[in-house]
């Protein structure tokens, strides 16, 4: 049977630079490499892949996947930290939601330890670099595919 799932994966501030930002902590690979790899981990599933630098714009394509997705794979960056309206919005899906970072937040500054987003999120993700994304792919199917 062919897979028709649709699985949103945001990207939040600042990871338009990956691939020069700071790689020793957030790697070599770029955002569109990273994109790459999850169409690639998710087989007949489709992938729609975005990013944003503006917190709203975050808001407006949660809403758009209540009706859109089967899962929601985010990585907030920054947001995840500050975003109470992030966190509000996570709360009206019923989709599974996978909170990704490249980096292990809890192992780094300690404005760092607080996320918004993991109580509003199915599981979390963090610090598997690059390959985080493919595991949360992975980890997205098993999910829809438990409900299915
Ligand atoms: C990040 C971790 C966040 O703390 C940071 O603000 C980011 C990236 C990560 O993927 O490791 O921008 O989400």
């Amino acid at each position: 049977m062919s897979d028709t799932s649709v699985i949103y994966v945001l990207n939040g501030p600042n990871l338009n630079l990956l691939g020069v930002r700071e790689p020793e902590i957030y790697g070599r690979d770029t955002l569109a490499d990273i994109e790459q790899r999850c169409v690639t981990a998710a087989g007949e599933a489709q992938i729609v892949f975005r990013q944003t630098n503006h917190e709203g714009v975050l808001v407006d394509w949660i809403q758009e996947a209540r009706e859109k997705a089967q899962a929601l794979i985010i990585n907030p960056a920054a947001y995840g930290h500050t975003s109470v309206a992030l966190h509000d919005a996570l709360k009206t899906l019923t989709i599974p939601v996978i909170e990704l970072h490249l980096s292990n937040p809890a192992a780094r500054e300690a404005f760092r330890h607080h996320s918004y987003v993991s109580s509003a999120a199915t599981g979390v993700i963090a610090g598997f670099g690059a390959a985080g994304y493919e595991l949360a792919v992975q980890a997205a199917l098993t999910k829809v595919r438990e409900r299915a």
